[in-house]
């Protein structure tokens, strides 16, 4: 139970089941929001929001960034060629710009004469594939994989070859395609599970006879959720051997999207130790690209989802408040979070002795089981804001535990007076309305500043009016200056400030 195998921060290791990976692991992300993630419907980035995003996952720490497809349209082609000129000013540091492409020479021409890091060229090798999209045979199909990375490695650029819808491939066919597209100089092999459709032990699998059958080339996994599984797909794969993982923020992309950065980031390292990025920038990523897309991020979304790790039920929050390893299997604090747990019908005795603490509440127990009772018949309710919860401990003690209303309100206000009158004059006028603290004369649009102390609106409107009345006031402006009163907990309450 070693540092270096993710057993840190007080979180203990299991053996077996999410227990420490023996090996050390090599391993990245590649990120493809502004490619896959714009390939989600209803989702399209402005240019300016590609290069924000494009700007963050490099500080975050991503291997790669695949920045689009530039043949598509051309703002998509302008957003590439912008983020490529980004990492060649040094703003973008570290992540490889990872430009797509089909199979095509004219789309890698466009991808080529933007000088990309490396152009990701895919084909689908399934036989569904091959006889439905392409309409071509195996042996047609290798000699135009070949043929096009040779194609692009013209250009000087590094070459990744996708085998799309590979898990569905035969696979001495797809290992064919592995070599030629080594053979043509392709570094790097994509093996998509484009439909989302392998288990992570057939994953596994695939991976480890592949990097021992072809070990020329590194392998990328990039795994579709269609079935919920593309996050253990993905770390099935690593632990076969691949070594980038594609993933989305909030996994966006085609359909049901891909493995979401923030969950594969984390199980990372929970599970291997190993730190991909930085996982405090995981929920500011989520949220910018949740506002760009316009898709929502559901509360019950691991990492990223509002509830992540806020706690319902009596036993779990007593159990959390003992000590927060009962119900959660990282600290919150890794993503730059924080624990919390509402107040209903589900809360127990500790749960609810622990927030009115929190509140500077102090009951005595049988208070506190009468408060509980109260709680448990406000069944309709979502939850209890802490306001509700106040008022139903205010019920049961008799004491006054809520902030009191402000006893005063201040109010600034502004004075333009008649051209023709003396505004000193005026001034000392105003000067003497009770209510009317401080008189300043001022330059600009206006002439006089007030300052207005009373006990009600009623009051306030009083003096307004008082100093509209004055002779040589042509008009007037408030303002209520609003300043947090000190919460005393009037009679007998024991609210702390
Ligand atoms: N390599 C080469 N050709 C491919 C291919 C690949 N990996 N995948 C599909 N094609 C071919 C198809 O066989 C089809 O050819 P056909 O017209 O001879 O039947 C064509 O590409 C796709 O059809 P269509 O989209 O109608 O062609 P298009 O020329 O109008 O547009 C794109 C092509 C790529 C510009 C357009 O589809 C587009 O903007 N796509 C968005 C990006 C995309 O699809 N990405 C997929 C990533 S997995
Ligand atoms: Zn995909």
């Amino acid at each position: 139970m070693s540092e270096q195998n993710g057993c840190s921060n007080g979180i203990a290791c299991l053996g077996g089941v999410g227990g420490p990976w023996p090996r050390r692991l090599r391993v990245g992300l590649l990120d493809s929001t502004l490619r896959e993630g714009e390939q989600t419907p209803g989702v399209s980035f402005t240019v300016e929001q590609k290069l924000e995003i494009a700007r963050l996952l490099d500080e975050a720490g991503v291997s790669m960034i695949e920045a689009g497809h530039p043949n598509v349209a051309p703002d998509v082609y302008e957003a590439v060629k912008r983020i490529i000129g980004l990492k060649r000013e040094g703003v973008i540091r570290r992540a490889e710009i990872v430009a797509h492409s089909r199979a095509v020479k004219k789309d890698i021409e466009v991808a080529a004469e933007l000088e990309p890091d490396r152009i990701a060229i895919f084909y689908g090798v399934s036989d569904i594939h091959l006889r439905y999209k392409h309409r071509v045979s195996r042996e047609e199909a290798l000699s135009i994989i070949g043929e096009v990375i040779e194609y692009a490695r013209q250009y000087g650029v590094k070459v990744r070859f996708t085998a799309e819808d590979a898990t569905r491939a035969d696979y001495g066919f797809l290992l064919e395609a592995v070599r030629t597209a080594r053979e043509a100089g392709a570094d790097r092999v994509s093996i998509a599970d484009t439909v989302g459709i392998a288990t992570p032990y057939a994953i596994r699998r695939l991976f480890e006879r592949l990097t021992s059958d072809e070990p020329g080339v590194e392998y990328d996994i990039h795994a579709h959720n269609d079935l919920g599984m593309a996050v253990a797909n993905s770390l099935a794969a690593v632990e076969g051997g691949a070594t980038i993982i594609h993933v989305t923020v909030n996994g966006l992309g085609e359909r049901a999207g891909i493995a979401p950065l923030e969950q594969v980031a984390v199980a990372l390292k929970r599970h291997y130790g190993v730190d991909v990025v930085d996982l405090r920038r995981v929920v500011r990523l989520s949220r910018l690209v949740e506002r760009y897309s316009g898709i929502p991020v559901p509360p019950t979304a691991p990492v990223v989802g509002e509830n992540a790790f806020v706690h319902k039920a009596g036993v779990h929050v007593a159990g959390v408040l003992a000590n927060p390893e009962t119900y959660e299997p990282y600290p919150p604090e890794w993503v730059g979070r924080s624990r919390d747990y509402t107040i209903d019908k589900y809360t127990g005795r500790r749960a609810l002795q622990a927030r009115l603490e929190r509140l500077g509440v102090r009951v005595s127990d049988e208070e506190l089981v009468e408060i509980l009772k109260r709680v448990k018949q406000r069944a309709s309710a979502r939850w209890l804001r802490d306001e509700d919860l106040l008022e139903i401990a205010e019920e049961v003690t008799g004491r006054a535990l809520r902030p009191r209303p402000p006893e005063e309100i201040e109010a600034l206000v502004t004075v333009k007076c008649e051209a023709n009158i003396y505004t000193t004059s005026v001034a000392r006028r105003l000067s003497i309305i009770p209510g009317v603290e401080e008189v300043a004369e001022v330059t600009g649009e206006n002439d006089i500043l007030l300052r207005v102390r009373a006990k009600s609106p009623v009051e306030l409107n009083q003096v307004v009016e008082a100093i509209r009345s004055t002779r040589g006031v042509r008009e007037t402006y408030t303002m209520l200056v609003l300043r947090r009163i000190p919460m005393s907990g009037g009679n007998g309450g024991q609210r702390q400030q």
